[in-house]
């Protein structure tokens, strides 16, 4: 029994009685976790093979941009192995994969390659292995066209995905130019691959009347759906897509798992044979979308304390080929450059670049983590620039809790707990006398600076889009008693499927191990929304709590009349331990299903969720977008060492707050991914594309995700005491995305230790990622920068 729980429950009695049967704020095992620790669970590529199984892999672009003047597959066909070579021109119904704006996302690149990495077409053959060498022998000539690579580029040449955004309130200029104090400044943000561990794959089986039945690791099987159905000009019911679990998606399966699905039903519906389309990594990697990099200029003007007055922010991305999620992850950045602060007059533009790269798409925290990024840096350097503890800046900043309590958006901000939060962590992790400390050691290393920092986070929880703010769910009882649970969400790993095991144990009052979770399958439940935006536990708890609640109440009912003898009302009747309690009677639960099935009770049910409160003008972009927030702060203590730029960090504290946890333990290993995560985008993960436009760190040998190596040292992570002032489940909060947000601390902890070589004077021109290479830049540029007076006053010669 964990202590984070308890609060949260009705009372000790009960929690002595239930013992066991506490299904609910609780820590629990992953329900795969003897399966991932033996190498039992089953995912994609695991799945025994049909007989005559082939296997795909994708031809791809060597050009940025390019119009196709030829292509010779001769040598293709040739290679022995190879059954069939699909083009664009094989594709029975629409040449698309785009999830938003239709046409934008050609399956197989049709006439033109936009990027170098898009796949022109698919080989198939009798192995893996010789699919992958075939695809290698084509002979494509390009006339090469003028290729567009960064933001800024793009920006430049007024080439953007969607139309600007502009969000504004008040009147950030004439605040700006009243202001005591005002900067400008620009920065930039490096994007990040989703280094899933298991890369994208699909495996498809051509099925009885023109069926397709589609295994695929995505975080959306419903949108596969349709997609293969649109690719295969077949209507949706035809297309079953099913995934047990992915080996994380981290967002990188919300849409574009959807390539790797309709080519390898292309190829089955074409063939009529089971087709497995696995790309290696390295083809991963140069086909797909990233989280967006991002380019920023700023201006704010501010008071003597610090208090921003006024502040305006342009955003660029780096969207790549296609607008793919480009749009909502724009929005989402604009809706979260506020992060925990009040900005009374305040001006947010967000420009969608359109470049010839991957096609950039969702990564855990969609933008928000870019959106609050840029007023983070923007506060850090007001702090600096008037000599001030961030913290203290930071604070004075907040949201109120009753007044300056309205987001940009039109949002109120009802349940702010950042000030106990940062409290909180502040006394617990020491952070004054660590700074302090800090200082001292910085005086007395040259070499050695250290940098400490405290950052925190406000996270926005639902769908921008109000309508994917809906979820469904199975429940089955069988007749032996035992619980079959299906619901709309997928599980890549965050415990999604445990949390909703648990909240339906917790409704029958049974065992946790009677409750069993089966694979998300759009034969079971339809039209659902990708697992996405934090809110599968949120959606899918819900649905499935509500179809176990219809269970229990008709089971009350029959069990009321069978076992009360007329003195018992069906509310009376109690659902625990194992069993069910009608007065004096208390019968195992196995035999009240059974007689259940016997008095024709019916023993499943289907539920529902929609999250209320919700709506959303995306023209003026107000609204009530989020049915809640999530908040937490994270510190950290860095040392730099400004000889190589090598950086490690000592010591992280976080403090989130995920309401009234439904699974601390999960919670807790949540916050923990994301905090390393974050770490690794803003520290040693810099995706680097060479002149042509090709990426060149393409493998985990250029592109460096953190290891255990990597961890802090001392590393605690701690939830707030805390329950959803919303009607969430069980009082819970989403979870798996805000914590990307923690090791901002990391980021500004770095520039604090590069500005201590310059006595904390200037602002460090350093950007995000802050590899060792960008560190040693800024410790020079600092140096260089540090104003001409302060060595004659420190009467030191350097
Ligand atoms: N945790 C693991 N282990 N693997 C993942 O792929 N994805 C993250 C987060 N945590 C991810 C993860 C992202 S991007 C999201 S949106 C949420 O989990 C999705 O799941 P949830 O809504 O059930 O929290
Ligand atoms: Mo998460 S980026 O919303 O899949």
């Amino acid at each position: 029994m964990n202590q984070q729980a308890e609060p949260f429950l009705k009372d000790a009695q009960e929690l002595a009685e239930l013992a066991d049967f506490t299904q609910v704020h609780v820590s629990r095992p992953h329900e795969s976790a003897h399966l991932h620790v033996t190498g039992r669970a089953t995912y994609t590529d695991d799945i025994p093979v049909v007989a005559g199984t082939l296997h795909a892999a994708l031809g791809l672009s060597q050009k940025a941009h390019a119009r196709i003047v030829s292509i010779s597959l001769d040598k293709v066909r040739a290679t022995p192995g190879v059954v069939a070579v699909f083009t664009a021109a094989d594709i029975p119904g629409h040449n698309d994969c785009a999830p938003i704006v239709k046409g934008d996302d050609p399956v197989l690149a049709d006439g033109v390659v936009q990027y170098v990495g898009q796949p022109v077409f698919i080989v198939v053959a009798t192995s893996h292995d010789t699919a992958r060498r075939a695809a290698r022998r084509a002979q494509i000539d390009y006339e090469e066209l003028p290729a567009v690579l960064t933001a800024q580029q793009a920006r430049a040449a007024q080439q953007s995905v969607i139309p600007p955004m502009k969000l504004a309130r008040g009147d950030a200029g004439a605040k700006l130019a009243r202001a005591p104090h005002r900067e400008r400044g620009e920065m930039l943000l490096g994007g990040q691959e989703q280094f899933y561990l298991e890369g994208q794959i699909a495996y498809a089986v051509p099925k009885d009347d023109d069926g397709m039945h589609v295994w695929c690791s995505t975080q959306h099987p419903t949108e596969m759906q349709h997609l293969v159905a649109h690719v295969l000009n077949v209507a949706s019911h035809n297309v079953l897509v099913e995934c047990r679990r992915m080996g994380g998606g981290f967002g990188g399966k919300e849409s574009q798992s959807g390539l790797f699905a309709c080519c390898a039903a292309l190829a089955a519906w074409k063939l009529l044979c089971p087709v497995k389309l696995r790309p290696d990594r390295d083809d991963d990697m140069m086909i797909t979308g990233k989280r967006h990099d991002f380019h920023y200029t700023y201006d704010v003007g501010y008071d003597d304390d610090g208090v921003i007055e006024g502040v305006s922010v342009d955003m660029t991305s780096r969207c790549g080929f296609s607008a793919d999620l480009s749009g909502p992850v724009m929005t989402r950045a604009v809706c979260h450059f506020d992060n925990a602060y009040w900005l009374p007059d305040v001006s947010i533009a967000g420009f969608c670049g359109k470049t010839n790269t991957q096609s950039n798409t969702a990564f855990r925290g969609f933008g928000g983590p870019q959106g609050a990024f840029a007023i983070e840096y923007i506060i850090d350097n007001v702090a600096r620039s008037l000599g001030l503890d961030p913290l203290d800046v930071r604070r004075r900043n907040l949201y109120g809790k009753t007044e300056r309590n309205q987001t940009p958006y039109g949002q109120i901000v009802e349940d702010n707990v950042l000030h106990e939060l940062i409290g909180e962590l502040e006394a617990t992790s020491h952070y004054r006398a660590r700074r302090a400390a800090v200082r001292e050691f910085n005086a007395r290393n040259d070499v050695l600076k250290k940098g400490i920092a405290l950052t925190p986070v406000k996270f926005g929880i639902a769908f921008n889009v109000t309508h994917f703010n809906q979820a469904g769910a199975l429940v089955h009882i069988y007749t032996d008693g035992s619980v079959l649970v299906n619901h709309g969400g997928t599980e890549m790993g965050q415990g999604l499927n445990t949390k909703v095991a648990q909240v339906v144990a917790h409704e029958l009052g049974v065992r946790f191990s009677r409750v069993r979770v089966t694979a998300t399958d759009t034969s079971k439940v339809a039209n659902t929304s990708a697992t996405a935006a934090s809110t599968g536990s949120d959606l899918n708890g819900k649905a499935a709590q509500d179809a176990a609640r219809q269970l229990r109440e008709r089971l009350a009912a029959f069990a009321a009349e069978r076992y009360g003898a007329g003195h018992v009302t069906p509310a009376a009747v109690r659902f625990a331990n194992d069993s069910v309690v009608v007065g004096e009677a208390v019968v195992p639960f196995d035999e009240v299903i059974a007689n259940a099935y016997l008095a024709r009770v019916q023993l499943w049910s289907d539920g529902f969720y929609a999250t209320p409160k919700l709506y959303w003008d995306q023209a003026k972009l107000q609204g009530r977008p989020f049915f809640y927030y999530s908040y937490g702060a994270a510190v950290s203590e860095v040392v730099i060492d400004t000889l190589t730029g090598e950086m490690r960090v000592l010591r992280a504290d976080a403090l989130h707050d995920v309401g009234a946890s439904l699974n601390p333990a999960l919670d807790i290993g949540q916050v923990e991914g994301g905090f390393i995560q974050g770490m690794g985008w803003l520290t040693t993960e810099e995706l680097w594309w060479n002149d042509g436009g090709k990426l060149m760190t393409h493998a985990p040998s250029t592109y460096k995700i953190p290891t255990v190596n990597d961890m802090p040292p001392d590393f605690r992570v701690n939830l707030f005491r805390n329950r959803n002032a919303e009607d969430s489940i069980h009082r819970s909060k989403a979870v798996g995305e805000p914590p990307l947000l923690l090791p901002f601390s990391v980021f500004f902890a770095i520039r604090d230790a590069v500005s201590s070589v310059a006595d904390y004077e200037v602002n460090p021109p350093l950007n995000a990622p802050a590899t060792s290479e960008a560190i040693l830049k800024a410790v020079g540029a600092v140096r260089a920068m540090r104003k001409p007076c302060a060595h004659a006053a420190q009467g030191v010669r350097r």
